[in-house]
């Protein structure tokens, strides 16, 4: 399902990254051809097997900057003010204490940091919703995440200030820029 648009995507919101970043949830590694070989990168998941496979592509691209780390977002062991930049790709829609893992983002950021949400979730239009009503009891049934999420606002819930909002794909697909 990786569509070529969001390989665009992902460009976009690693351009944005510098310095000491983290990257919670990541996956099978499908952001790390796109860093900046000057960052040093530590990815978390709390899924061995996505780990695995991102390992596998790690050395594939022979990433020496790139460390991974099993790890649960919603209880991240690093000290508070730790990263320059936070990232994250289609990871809140997946976690199960949405709050939680915002607040722990939040406090592992330094002040002034940025934090690079690229999101899916509940859009403003009703009409919008309707499709992602209906696709929501397949997708948590079969892939264990929610289209409904109102992630921007547990964005700012969580104490972070939005910089910016961009929509990739309506408001459904957003990129945002955070600050601590
Ligand atoms: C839809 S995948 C996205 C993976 C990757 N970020 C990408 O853009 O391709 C969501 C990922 O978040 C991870 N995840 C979900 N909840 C997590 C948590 N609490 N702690 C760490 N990783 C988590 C899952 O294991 C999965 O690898």
């Amino acid at each position: 399902m990786e569509m070529k648009s969001f390989s665009k995507y992902r460009k976009r919101a690693l351009s944005l990254v510098k310095g000491k970043v983290l990257e919670i949830g990541v996956g099978t590694g499908k952001n790390l051809p796109y860093y900046p070989e000057d960052v040093e990168v530590i990815g978390i998941d709390f899924s061995q097997e996505m780990l695995k496979k991102a390992e596998e592509r790690r050395k594939k691209l022979g990433l020496d900057n790139v460390t991974l780390l099993h790890m649960d977002a919603q209880s991240l062991e690093f000290e508070d003010d730790t990263f320059d930049t936070i990232v994250s790709t289609f990871v809140f829609c997946t976690v199960p204490d949405l709050i939680k893992g915002l607040k722990e983002t939040y406090r592992v950021l330094k002040p002034g940091g940025r934090a690079v949400f690229l999101e899916h979730m509940k859009s403003e239009s009703r009409l919008l919703n309707v499709p992602l009503y209906l696709m929501e009891p397949f997708t948590r049934t079969l892939l264990g995440t929610s289209m409904l999420r109102e992630t921007q606002k547990n964005i700012e819930k969580a104490g972070f200030k939005i910089e910016r909002v961009e929509n990739l794909f309506y408001d459904i697909v957003r990129l945002i820029v955070a600050t601590k």
